[in-house]
């Protein structure tokens, strides 16, 4: 098995100096590269601007990005030679433009319009060999949080989609569902992030020298 993990934030520039980037700490990816780690499976991390440590792990090879576009990059690099993607990354959805970038924004008392060009979805847009498995993630309001994760599901073509509400973001804890494109779904309880990186990977185990996902409600 050769997971590859993204996870934590992009920052986006505005200029030379000032980026958008969101609260995403990272800290659930790095608890699924340690549990994966413990299993002995191969692990690349691709990690974001974050300023949790990253632990020294025997079998982890960790990349860091700072942009989307970076992050891009390094998938392209990655994805084709492994076997499971967990894409945990909160990937900024939009970003200047390069060609408006100045060195530094000068402080003007009328304000600042930036304009803003939507990012690639990333995801969505991976090229997928036989036997290999894609897990995206939906953060949503809880009041939308399944459907807008079944949506995701099946519009980004994944195998599988963790849905958490919003609370999870820079959280210690997490309260997650697993749905799986074949219709199946798994609820685990509250707990923290590491214990619930071992629950995930307990449930994603099989892949690929299993059958794809299968299983019913627990
Ligand atoms: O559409 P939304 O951002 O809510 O989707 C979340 C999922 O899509 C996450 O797995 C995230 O890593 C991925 N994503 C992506 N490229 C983007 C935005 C999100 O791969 N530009």
């Amino acid at each position: 098995m050769h997971l590859l993990i993204t996870a934590g934030p992009t920052h986006e520039p505005i200029d030379d100096v000032r980026y958008i980037g969101n609260r995403s700490s990272g800290r659930l990816g790095l608890s699924i590269a340690e549990e994966s780690c413990n299993r002995h499976w191969k692990t690349t991390l691709l990690l974001g601007p974050t300023a949790l440590p990253v632990p020294q792990l025997e079998g982890l090879e960790t990349q860091r990005f700072q942009t989307t576009e970076e992050l891009s990059q390094l998938l392209d690099s990655y994805w084709p030679s492994c076997d499971l993607l967990i894409m945990a990354a909160a990937v900024a959805d939009y970003r200047l433009p390069t060609d408006s970038r100045p060195a530094k924004h000068a402080r003007q008392p009328q304000g600042l319009d930036l304009h803003l060009e939507s990012t690639p979805d990333l995801v969505a847009g991976l090229q997928r060999k036989k036997n290999q498995r894609v897990v995206g993630f939906a953060l949503e309001e809880a009041a939308n949080l399944v459907p807008r994760a079944l949506e995701k599901l099946s519009k980004k073509k994944l195998d599988a989609i963790v849905a958490n509400p919003l609370e999870t973001m820079d959280a210690l804890n997490i309260t997650g569902q697993l749905f799986f494109s074949d219709g199946t779904h798994r609820l685990a309880p509250e707990q923290t992030k590491q214990a619930f990186a071992h629950w995930l990977l307990d449930e994603l185990g099989d892949w690929p020298e299993g059958s794809p996902v299968t299983g019913g409600d627990k």
